[in-house]
Parts: structure tokens; C-alpha cells; sequence
């Protein structure tokens, strides 16, 4: 079987398709033959020797896919054999094949193709627990979502529309006319303009009830600012670090050094929250994870989870696939098919 390998830190040319032995499910584990692999913004960071929970290089990136058992191991129900699902994976996504502990398969929904159904769990479960579980964002509230139109950007949209939050959202220029149609209610452009400014004369110089921010280092601070009292900030990445080679060792340090300390007493006078979300750190919850991934497969029926794939790279194109999040091209979700 193939797997795309990041064969060592550096540009695009480190991604190889390599062939690999087939695999064998052990104890509680089932065997997915791939037909869709996500590709998220920690793939580049991985290659780009910035990710720190990477796995040591040669490595298999992939942290979900969708495809069909093919094989179970001891302990696992037989009738799983020939199903169609989507999966978590704690890496080794990007191949014809993998692994995977079977609490982490969820059935795929028949109305969406596998390429729909792997711009699923790390999108949706992202923004869910973002926005329900720990920003806990109620109808009437207002969300600024950064990065709309990247893939948990549109996730987090479905969500705070079915909510019935008001929703903002940065993004280039470009993307704004699409993010409208998807529900978006206020775009801002913040390429060219400081997006603080705006998004205080659209709310009247209150700010917003809840900001998830993945660009990090001193836009956290910024993002704190934009909270109205109540409101409360979500974590969860820093695209600002991201680049090639030293520039991309520079900008990581350098939004380290200016990621901010919330005082708690600063906090308690102006009521508001801070917290952090790793997604990747959530293996010993599954049973959590679940939960909200049960929620979420219900949105599909009933129709406000609606994953939007931008386009679909074959594994050989995988270099021209990080190039395309990396320049910024991608509404929504990019997926690699074998
Ligand atoms: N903590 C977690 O559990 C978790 C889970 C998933 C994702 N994340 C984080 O969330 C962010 C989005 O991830 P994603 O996989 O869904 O990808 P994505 O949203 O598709 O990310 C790409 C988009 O991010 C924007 N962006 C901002 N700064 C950028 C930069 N320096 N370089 C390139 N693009 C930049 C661009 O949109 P514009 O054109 O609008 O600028 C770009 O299209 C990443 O920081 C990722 O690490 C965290």
C-alpha cells in the first residue's frame, strides 16, 4: 500500500509516496482501507519543523480519514467489516491504509461522499468544542471566528448558525462573497485593514461574546481586547509561526515571546475567560469525543452540518496540496485521495 511520507523537515519536495507493507489490526483495533485523507494546517506545520507534536520524521501525517473496514482485531464486533466510516487517526491518515483503535470510527452518513465525510472530525469537533463545550455560546451571543474561510472556520459557522449566535468573521477579501452565502453575517478583511477597529463600529464598541483565535502570539491580546464583559476567548493554534526554514523558526519564536499572560485579576474586573484547545491532546477522552461527534453527525441529517470540500488532491499531489493552504487558496477543506 501507498503513503504519503514527510521524509524530513523542509519544502514540498520532503512529501513522498512510498510503498509500505499492508497492515494488520491488533487487540481492540480495525484495519480502514482509505478512500479520503484531510489535510490540516499541522501537516505544513509538521513539515515545516514546527509542529511540536509531530511524530519523529520519516513520518505518515493524517489526523482523520474517511474509508471502509477492512479488517478487525480481536475484540471488536465482526459486522464493523464492509462498513463505510469516518475516523480519528493519531497520524499515519495520509495512506491507502491504517489503523485505528476502534472507539475512534464513527459511520460514515450515506448522504455525504467520503471526501465530504473526511473534512469531518477535526473541523467540526474543533469548532464544537470551541463553541459549545468550552465557549459554551448561546443564541442572541456573537462570535468572532478568525480564519472563516479555512476549515474550521466554515465548521464553526455551521455551528454558531445553528446555535443562532451573531457571527464575525476575518478573512481575506477574496473568500468574503462565499462566506456570506455559507450564513457568514459580518465579513471583515483583515489583510488590509486592522480588523480591532471595524469589528468595534459593528457592535457598537461592545465587542463580541466569544473569539476563537488560531493565529496566536500577540493577536491573542488583540482577540482579548475584542471580548465584551462575559466573554470568553478560545486558543487553538498559531498560523502567524508558519513558514519555511529559519523565517518559520523566527516567526514561531517571535509569537512565543509575544503570546500574552491574562492577569486573573484583569480577568475577574472585566469578566471575562480565557481558555486553550488542543484537539490532539484528547486520545484518553474518546469517550468525550463521542459524544460530540454524535451531535455532529445529527447536524448532517438534520442539515446544518454542511462540510464543504475546496478540492481534492491525489497523494502525488500532496506537495501542490500544502502549497494551497499555505498560499492561502483554500475555502474550506482540502483532501488527499489515494
Ligand atoms: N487546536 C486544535 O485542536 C486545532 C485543530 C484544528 C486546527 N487548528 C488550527 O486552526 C488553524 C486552521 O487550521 P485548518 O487546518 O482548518 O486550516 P485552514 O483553516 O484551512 O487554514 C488555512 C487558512 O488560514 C488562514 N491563515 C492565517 N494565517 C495564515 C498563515 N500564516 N499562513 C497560511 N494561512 C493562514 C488563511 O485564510 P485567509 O486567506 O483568510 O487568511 C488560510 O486559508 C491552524 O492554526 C491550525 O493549527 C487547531
Amino acid at each position: 500500500m501507498r503513503q504519503i511520507v514527510t521524509t524530513g523537515t523542509g519544502d514540498i519536495d520532503v512529501l513522498k509516496v512510498q510503498q509500505k507493507p499492508d497492515l494488520t489490526p491488533d487487540e481492540g483495533e480495525v484495519v480502514i482501507r482509505v478512500r479520503a485523507a484531510g489535510l490540516n494546517f499541522a501537516d505544513i506545520l509538521s513539515r515545516q519543523g514546527l509542529y511540536p507534536d509531530s511524530p519523529p520524521k520519516p513520518c505518515v501525517m493524517g489526523y482523520e480519514v474517511s474509508g471502509v473496514v477492512e479488517a478487525v482485531g480481536k475484540g471488536v464486533n465482526s459486522s464493523f467489516e464492509g462498513r463505510s466510516v469516518a475516523a480519528l487517526t493519531r497520524f499515519g491518515g495520509q495512506s491507502e491504509q491504517v489503523v485505528v483503535k476502534a472507539t475512534q470510527i464513527f459511520e460514515k452518513p450515506d448522504r455525504l461522499t467520503f471526501e465530504q465525510a473526511a473534512a469531518i472530525p477535526v473541523n467540526y469537533l474543533t469548532a464544537y468544542a470551541l463553541l459549545v463545550v468550552m465557549g459554551s455560546l448561546h443564541a442572541g451571543e456573537s462570535v468572532l471566528i478568525h480564519n472563516a474561510g479555512g476549515g474550521v472556520g466554515l465548521a464553526a459557522i455551521d455551528i454558531a448558525k445553528k446555535i443562532g449566535a451573531v457571527t464575525y468573521g476575518t478573512a481575506s477579501p477574496g473568500k468574503h462573497e462565499f462566506l456570506a452565502e455559507r450564513g457568514l453575517d459580518h465579513a471583515i478583511d483583515y489583510r488590509k485593514q486592522d480588523w480591532l477597529p471595524v469589528l468595534q463600529q459593528l457592535t457598537n464598541g461592545r465587542g463580541v461574546d466569544l473569539v476563537i483565535d488560531p493565529i496566536g502570539g500577540s493577536h491573542w491580546r488583540k482577540s482579548y481586547e475584542a471580548l465584551r464583559h462575559t466573554g470568553r476567548l478560545g486558543m487553538f493554534g498559531v498560523s502567524s509561526g508558519s513558514a519555511n526554514g529559519v523565517l518559520g523558526k523566527f516567526k514561531m519564536l517571535k509569537a512565543a515571546i509575544r503570546t500574552p499572560f491574562f492577569h486573573p485579576f484583569a480577568m475577574l474586573n472585566k469578566n471575562r475567560g480565557v481558555f486553550g484547545l488542543n484537539l490532539g491532546h484528547m486520545w484518553h477522552e474518546p469517550e468525550k469525543v463521542a459524544v460530540w461527534m454524535r451531535d455532529i453527525l445529527g447536524g448532517v441529517d438534520e442539515g446544518w452540518v454542511r462540510p464543504y470540500v475546496d478540492r481534492t488532491f491525489s497523494f502525488e499531489e500532496a506537495g501542490a496540496a500544502h502549497r494551497y493552504l499555505e498560499e492561502r487558496k483554500n475555502i474550506g477543506k482540502v483532501v488527499l485521495v489515494p
